[in-house]
């Protein structure tokens, strides 16, 4: 008896070990129907969801997880601090741009690192990666090279690959997140329930590295990849849900709030990221710390969001924190939204095997053996697909 009071004791002190792996304990569970209004009315066609359905998810995302985004500055200005640099043995020109939001006198800098091809006619498509790692991960000088960014490899493949660090737009710390663009440009938002945080914040950083985009001639916007992994990933997630100006995405190992069902309550669960992480999303969202069943939506209608464009999402054969399985049928389950736009099913009913990836045209999976990472691997099939579509 004392033995289960002790180890009923330690399940509710320690919320590591709640967390359930095992499938044949994952409840059952309803997903909300992202084909049906709040008022009930089903979406027979894309007309229809982007007109009611999809402004709706949008809010509904918006005011209960990840925070409205702002619009508005007063101006931008983009400061080309390196330019026609040949490097990597003349494959490439190093641009460094510095991207300055202002608004009511104060200002937000993003500083953007960007390789071009120079063998390749321009303008090119680029992957553009939302960088929450260590800064030596995109490395300009090239001095080190990392697998997280591995500029050489895309740039032989014909793209452009570019990065910004999130702590140009707020800082990865519960105690100083909003220390960047929150404050010094959307101070409001840091009163509000359903105000950004930092996820929405690194987001809303994507978009303006999408406006420089639209101005650089070596660019071609229209064809611009926003790449994320972890809680980059769920960025990059959110951040072409809401920006249609991107052309596609890649969530790698994006889990919980990223990429992965909640209400299979596998791994990560909502709790547990909000105790952990409480900057990350906005405050309502903590109303949902263990009732996943409450929220109006699963993270099947934000990769919904962004159809009929292509989303890729990974996983690791050794991340169940992140959920393969749950990723997988996320994206499954966004099949329907992509069917208004007359893409037919893609993916198969149950995940692949392990190393066994899905490339495209409109969906991309896999599942890698290893570790919670992104690597050399997982840009190889990310370039595959690209060149898919
Ligand atoms: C933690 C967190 C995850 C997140 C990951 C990361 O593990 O719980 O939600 O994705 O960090 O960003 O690496």
């Amino acid at each position: 008896m004392k033995r289960i009071a002790l180890f009923c004791l330690l399940l509710i002190s320690c919320p590591v070990l709640a967390q359930n792996y095992d499938e044949a304990k994952v409840p059952h569970y309803t997903l909300p129907d992202v084909l049906k209004t709040t008022s009930g009315k089903k979406i027979r066609n894309d007309e229809k969801w982007e007109k009611s359905r999809r402004p709706e998810v949008l809010r509904l995302f918006e005011d209960h997880i990840y925070g409205k985004m702002p619009t508005d500055y007063d101006s931008i200005r983009y400061a080309l601090t390196e330019d026609d640099r040949p490097v990597m043995d003349g494959k490439a020109v190093l641009k460094q741009v510095g991207v300055t939001v202002f608004k009511k006198k104060n200002s937000v800098q993003i500083n953007v690192v960007l390789f071009v091809p120079t063998q390749v006619k321009k303008p090119v498509p680029v992957f553009l990666l939302i960088n929450n790692r260590g800064k030596e991960n995109t490395d300009p000088t090239r001095v080190k090279k990392s697998e997280f960014w591995p500029a050489e490899m895309v740039i032989d493949s014909g793209f452009a690959i570019a990065a910004f660090h999130v702590s140009d737009l707020a800082p990865d710390n519960k105690d100083t997140y909003m220390t960047g663009v929150l404050q010094k440009l959307y101070p409001e938002q840091l009163k509000m329930d359903n105000g950004m945080k930092a996820i929405g914040a690194w987001a809303w950083g994507a978009s303006r590295v999408m406006d420089y985009f639209e101005t650089d001639k070596d660019i071609d916007a229209k064809k611009v990849i926003v790449v994320g992994h972890s809680r980059g990933g769920k960025t990059s997630l959110w951040a072409a849900a809401q920006d249609r100006r991107f052309a596609a995405c890649v969530t790698n190992c994006s889990g919980n709030t990223g990429a992965a069902l909640a209400r299979r309550q596998f791994g990560e669960r909502i709790s547990r990221i909000n105790t952990t992480f409480p900057h990350w999303f906005n405050n309502n969202y903590k109303k949902y710390n263990d009732k996943e069943n409450a929220l109006p939506v699963d993270q099947h209608m934000l990769i919904a969001l962004v159809a009929p464009r292509p989303v890729y999402a990974t996983n690791a054969s050794k991340d169940l924190w992140a959920d393969p399985r749950g990723t997988f049928l996320a994206l499954k389950a966004a099949e329907p939204v992509y069917a208004l736009y007359g893409i037919k099913p893609e993916l198969p009913k149950d995940p692949p095997g392990i190393d066994k990836p899905i490339i495209g045209p409109h969906f991309g999976y896999h599942n890698r053996e290893g570790e919670h990472n992104m690597t050399a691997y997982d840009w190889g099939n990310f370039i595959r697909f690209a060149k898919k579509f």
